[in-house]
């Protein structure tokens, strides 16, 4: 079977579900709260696992009840851990604020000890790299890994995919490395200057990051789905009405899952941008991040209504 191979980050998400934000110094009460395993790679890996794609997950844990919630995860979804686990550091979590109202978040994010990914660790896992279908990183951990990890992956031959997230200057020569880069709107104003706010902006947007280096572009649009735009093509994919919308984070994760594990099957780019828009539909009707992933019967479901 392809290989569908992700570099990235577990953390643990601690959600908190309030009307507002609080204000600095303010504390205020809230109407929930969920604790479920996270981190923007290690959601894409159980996205793509889910959706039927061999997948191995490259990260570092430490040695504590959030590394335990990690193996659990990845076991339970069928995702492959490629890691190492440390004594000297923590397994990270992220603070989410979900509005009550729309399910919209906010988020920071503490990587732990995935914050000490490095080039060499990257080096340790060069054959895996270099021999998957579709290789996909974000930028949860450091920077120099994932330029690392996508020139083994572009020179073995994988179809690379960088999902620019969270947004952060990119370093010189990144984008040649990649077959598609995923920002979302934010961070494709964060890499071009151009603010996204409809179809037109998108793809002045992704038209520059072309310019800039990458092969194709996918920008996600939230509940617009996403504008594919490379190879000569420039097509609007919309999202599907998978039902109410319960909570929208993580859904960027579940596109690039999706996606990926759509292209290490072969399918054409905009079709597995569409297969990649069902993925994260249907996860924006249940809680949770990586516990919202579909399987693949229910993205193939969603697909043939549509
Ligand atoms: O993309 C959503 C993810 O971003 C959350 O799971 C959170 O952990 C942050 O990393
Ligand atoms: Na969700």
């Amino acid at each position: 079977m392809s290989k569908v191979v992700i570099l990235g980050v577990f953390v643990a998400d601690t959600a908190y579900r309030a009307a507002r934000a609080p204000r600095m110094g303010e504390t205020i009460m809230g109407e929930s709260f969920a604790l479920g395993p996270g981190g923007k790679g290690s959601n894409q890996a159980v996205a793509s696992a889910k959706a039927g794609a061999e997948t191995h997950f490259i990260t570092r844990l430490g040695r504590d009840t959030f590394a335990d919630m990690a193996l659990k995860t990845w076991a339970d979804a069928g995702v492959t851990p490629v890691i190492t686990q440390h004594e000297d550091g923590y397994t990270g979590a992220a603070y989410i604020f979900v509005e009550a109202a729309t399910g919209n978040n906010a988020i920071i994010v503490c990587p732990g000890v995935a914050g000490s990914i490095c080039p060499a660790d990257i080096d340790a896992r060069a054959d895996l790299i270099g021999n998957a279908a579709v290789f996909v990183t974000q930028l949860e951990q450091p920077m120099d890994a994932a330029m690392r990890a996508l020139q083994i992956a572009r020179e073995g031959g994988a179809t690379t995919i960088l999902n620019p997230a969270p947004a952060a200057t990119l370093p010189d020569g990144m984008l040649a490395l990649c077959d598609y880069v995923t920002p979302n709107e934010t961070e494709a104003e964060a890499l071009t200057g151009i603010a996204v706010t409809g179809l037109e902006d998108a793809t002045r947007a992704a038209a520059r990051l072309t310019e800039m280096g990458a092969r194709a572009v996918v920008i996600t649009l939230g509940e617009n789905g996403a504008l594919y735009y490379g190879a000569g093509q420039n097509v609007h994919v919309p999202a599907f009405n998978a039902g109410p919308v319960a909570e929208t984070t993580g859904a960027g994760d579940a596109f690039n899952g999706g996606f990926a594990a759509a292209l290490a099957t072969g399918m054409e780019p905009v079709d597995a941008v569409r297969f990649g828009c069902a993925t994260a539909s249907i996860s924006v009707t249940r809680p949770g991040t990586a516990p919202s992933m579909p399987s693949l019967s229910e993205i193939k479901a969603l697909l043939a209504r549509n």
